[in-house]
């Protein structure tokens, strides 16, 4: 997905770019690079691998220009290489991409046949062929992207400077984000807001299909036909959230403590703690009362917790609702009731999918609600009410905090259109927010047994593969634990309704099997423990998660955890995922796996 940095100015540009880089990582890092002004041209550093092995190869460089760019990338087109990353130098003209060219092998066939050698697979390299190739002609950097933007197909965002225009740095896109900050003097570019907020505040977002051309000490935006635009700086009120694990090994670990505090900062909003009520705010000038259909669309951990809303919502109200992935949603005919409300889940605000989804249901008149971490993000910017997560920065590419803060989120949802429908009783409201309420310190409660989930964690690597279930609401939170493992430990694991086990699951069961059961004592206990049953018959080995002291589940199981009751059953997938997040962080780590970042994935998925 790829984080993209810029920087004109007066400061030490490699430090500040490589810094951008540093707070980008987790949008790619199999390789990066920088390239910038030195005694008038352009010097270019890059290097397969982390971050750290370009900061190593940087350390001691010079550079004595004041412009540069970087980035720091995630695949698509050539594998990871120092041939691949970016930036791409063609003839002078340095490039850095973040996106996906589609049309790049009619582009290839276009610049070949004009005598273009290539030196990476990649499709970003063409950009800057082509580029070069206009300026060739006679054109300004300034005409020559305008010429060449036309011809790119897909999504991107891109930065070009150029050996010929020294003191100009260009900036384009359409798809993934970018954004200019105003300094004193300086301007910084980056792909998130996360690489600029500690330098200034006053940033103008960059919409698609528009351009920021910084010459000469100013910056001018123009659409990508040229005509000129007038934008407007939005003043940030950011406290620099510096990225530090504060004592703990990994930022996951951080993130998975953090979980109370998260949840407790994301219901903050709608709580009255002295009334016990809970109150919807701007949503309540949607008509609710009314509300029939109601769609939640989302990727990933995100999508997860949408199918957990799913049930929290249908079970307070009347309204019936489905849940999307985004990648489906996008694209699916569809008959969507005007009325429907559509509510986007994305902890990032950035992910494509997710963000093609929402401008679709734009497009047709329905209303929509972003429910986002990153404040001012795309689909935060785009929906037409937001809700936020509130978890502060998640640093580890597993979602977890923003997980808890989704679910939790997803109840507010649930109690505020039963509510606004007038199917909640004052009682039930304040039974309700008041185990919401204490779900905090019930989560720090589970999390002070991470010894007990670290030894448990000591016996799972040896199995071939592992099936995690649930029936009911438990369900997603089974599918959610499976793709923790999935992704930290990198081996086979299949979320599974417990009911749909003698559909297919069965035959996979023998002792090299390990089955993860969320069986809390709820009214489809005595169904989910018929499936212990039947698995451990079949030699399965059995960990089973429940509520309290329950010693019939823990003798069908090799290894019980016990939650605490929460007294509500919408609080328990808020206590029962931490240790499903824990066991698939203690496993990973005993196979010496990086957690924060595995391979192969990024943490906002800014392409298709
Ligand atoms: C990536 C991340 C996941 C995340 C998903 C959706 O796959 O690695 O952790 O759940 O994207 O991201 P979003 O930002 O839309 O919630």
């Amino acid at each position: 997905m790829c984080g993209i940095v810029g920087y004109v100015g007066p400061k030490n540009p490699k430090e500040i770019i490589f810094n951008g880089l540093k707070a980008l990582e987790y949008r790619g890092y199999d390789s990066a690079g920088v390239c910038i002004f030195h005694d008038g041209g352009l010097k270019r550093i890059r290097a397969e691998g982390k971050l750290s092995v370009l900061e190593e190869k940087l350390e001691g460089e010079e550079f004595n220009g004041h412009i540069g760019i970087g980035h720091t990338r995630w695949a698509t087109h050539g594998r990871p290489s120092e041939r691949n990353a970016h930036p791409h130098n063609v003839k002078g003209v340095s490039i850095v991409h973040n996106g996906i060219i589609e049309n790049y092998l009619q582009l290839r066939e276009d610049v070949l046949s004009q005598g273009g050698v290539l030196e990476s697979e990649t499709d970003s390299e063409l950009v800057a062929h082509l580029i070069a190739a206009e300026i060739d002609k006679g054109r300004d950097l300034f005409t020559a992207v305008l010429t060449v933007a036309p011809r790119l197909e897909g999504a991107y965002s891109i930065l070009v400077v150029s050996e010929q225009f020294p003191g100009e740095l260009i900036a384009f896109k359409s798809g993934p984000p970018l954004i200019v900050g105003l300094g004193e003097n300086a301007f910084y570019i980056a792909s998130d807001i996360q690489a600029i907020v500690s330098h200034t505040q006053k940033v103008i977002y960059l919409d698609d299909y528009e351009v920021a051309h910084i010459k000469d000490g100013h910056v001018q935006f123009y659409g990508l036909k040229g005509q000129p635009l007038k934008k407007t700086p939005v003043v940030l009120d950011w406290t620099v959230e510096r990225a530090e694990k504060q004592g703990y090994p990994h930022f996951m670990l951080k993130e998975i403590f953090e979980q109370p505090r998260a949840v407790a900062a994301a219901i903050d909003p709608y709580i009255d703690v002295q009334s016990h009520t809970l109150d919807l705010g701007e949503l309540r000038k949607e008509n609710l009362k009314d509300l029939q259909r109601l769609y939640i669309v989302a990727c990933g951990t995100s999508f997860y917790a949408g199918m957990a809303g799913k049930y929290f919502i249908e079970s307070l109200s009347d309204v019936s609702v489905e849940v999307d992935i985004a990648s489906e949603f996008r694209y699916r005919k569809m008959h969507l009731p005007e009325e429907a409300l559509v509510i986007f889940i994305s902890q990032s605000g950035e992910t494509a999918d997710t963000l093609a989804a929402l401008r679709r249901v734009k497009e047709q008149g329905l209303k929509t609600v972003s429910v986002c971490n990153v404040k001012n993000s795309n689909i935060d910017r785009d929906a037409d009410y937001h809700m936020y997560m509130n978890s502060g920065a998640e640093i580890g590419v597993a979602s977890t905090k923003a997980f808890a803060s989704s679910l939790a989120l997803m109840q507010v949802m649930a109690l505020g259109i039963s509510k606004e429908k007038g199917l909640l009783s004052s009682e039930k409201e304040t039974f309700y927010v008041k185990s919401l309420l204490a779900a905090p310190s019930l989560m720090e409660n589970v999390l002070a047994y991470n010894r007990f989930f670290q030894e448990a964690a000591k016996d799972l690597k040896n199995y071939r593969g592992f099936l995690y279930m649930g029936r009911g609401v438990h369900y997603p939170i089974a599918l959610e634990g499976a793709l923790k493992l999935k992704e930290l430990a990198y081996m086979h694991a299949e979320g599974y309704a417990a009911g749909e086990m003698k559909h297919g699951p069965l035959a996979l069961i023998d002792p090299s099997m390990a089955i993860v059961m969320l069986a809390p004592k709820d009214e489809l206990y005595e169904k989910t423990l018929s499936n212990l049953e039947e698995s451990k018959a079949r030699g399965g080995q059995i960990i089973s998660i429940g509520t309290g002291e329950d010693e019939r589940l823990k003798s069908l199981s090799k290894n019980y955890l016990a939650i605490p009751d929460p007294g509500s059953w919408m609080v328990n997938p808020l206590l029962e995922v931490i240790p499903l997040q824990l066991l698939a962080y203690h496993v990973a780590c005993a196979f010496g796996h990086d957690v924060d970042q595995p391979r192969n994935l990024a943490k906002s998925v800014t392409v298709e």
